[in-house]
């Protein structure tokens, strides 16, 4: 690590090492990831504009979903696909900033919306009367775009506090994409106010909606397992056993990187999860709707009929 107290000009992420032969694996395992992601989420989202079957609000929310996470996915990997061509992994401390308010502000969105989607579960398989008066077009309009409002202020806050430290010396960053910590980690000012914002943020960010996620499933739980017919247990079941599988995942491996303290020993393993919420969610979502949703299935055998 240098030395020099001069402020850096770029940083250095130091991604998963300088290797010529593993750059190039993965970067061909990096391309196909994102264009499966893409191609997933777009079917997904054209799908259920062609398919009236699937004008519900769930799939509502599953198209907004999609939408995020195309983007989502893009503020990480093209950055990185061409840094393992051409070697080059450096990022400039703008970029990096920039990278990380769009990352945050979608992930954040993100766990909003996994929460708004399991309210809406939970009105399907709780109230079951009453679902289609409650769950209208305009809540849904409503819920998806509070979820949006949410991520963004949350994390504007955030990247404000982290836009006014400065950086002297240090610039290497052990990790693949320009994370808040690492970040302020390597920052030469106070970071006592920093961290205390994110700390703050994060539980409203993260904390929030994951509260809000486990509560509507256990009141899931608890409502399928009072059915009497285990036909009718099932049927209930799978329509949110997909979204439980995406939750599942997801806040999973945000817990482990946030929650989890960073000792020496789960440094890789602390990359490799989250690798899981920041690439590994948006290719697997579509892929378990696909796969595990009746009602996506059916679709998209009816959209691959007409044109084969
Ligand atoms: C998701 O819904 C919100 C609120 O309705 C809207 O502002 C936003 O553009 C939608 N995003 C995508 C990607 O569909």
């Amino acid at each position: 690590m240098g030395g020099n107290l001069s402020t850096p000009s770029t940083f250095i992420l130091l991604g998963f090492g300088n290797d010529f032969e593993l750059r190039i694996l993965l970067f061909a395992l990096f391309l196909a990831i994102y264009a499966l992601s893409l191609v997933g989420n777009l079917l997904i989202v054209l799908l259920v504009a062609v398919d009236q079957h699937l004008h519900k609000p769930m799939y509502f929310f599953l198209v907004n979903l999609s939408g995020l996470e195309t983007c989502y996915i893009s503020t990480i990997l093209p950055r990185m696909l061409v840094s393992f061509l051409t070697g080059d992994r450096s990022i400039s401390i703008k970029g990096c900033i920039t990278q990380y308010y769009f990352f945050g502000f979608l992930a954040c969105t993100e766990c909003y919306l996994l929460a708004m989607m399991s309210y809406d579960r939970y009105l399907a398989i709780c109230k079951p009367l009453h679902y289609p008066t409650i769950m209208s077009g305009r809540l849904c309009l409503q819920l998806a775009f509070t979820s949006w409002m949410c991520g963004l202020v949350t994390n504007t806050i955030i990247t404000s506090f982290l836009g006014q430290l400065t950086f002297c010396g240090p610039n290497e960053i052990d990790d693949f994409f320009c994370d808040v910590y690492p970040l302020a980690n390597l920052s030469c000012s106070n970071t006592r106010l920093v961290k205390l914002a994110t700390l703050i943020l994060g539980f409203m960010g993260i904390g929030s909606p994951f509260l809000l996620t486990l509560a509507s499933y256990v009141c899931i739980i608890c409502t399928i397992l009072r059915i009497k017919s285990r036909a009718a247990q099932q049927k209930a079941f799978a329509t949110c056993s997909s979204h439980l599988i995406v939750v599942t995942l997801f806040f999973l491996s945000l817990f482990l990187v946030y929650v989890v303290p960073e000792t020496e020993k789960l440094k890789e393993l602390h990359k490799i999860f989250s690798f899981f919420y920041t690439i590994f969610t948006p290719m697997l979502n579509p892929l378990i709707y696909s796969l595990r949703n009746r009602e996506v299935k059916e679709a998209l055998f009816k959209f691959v009929r007409i044109f084969l």
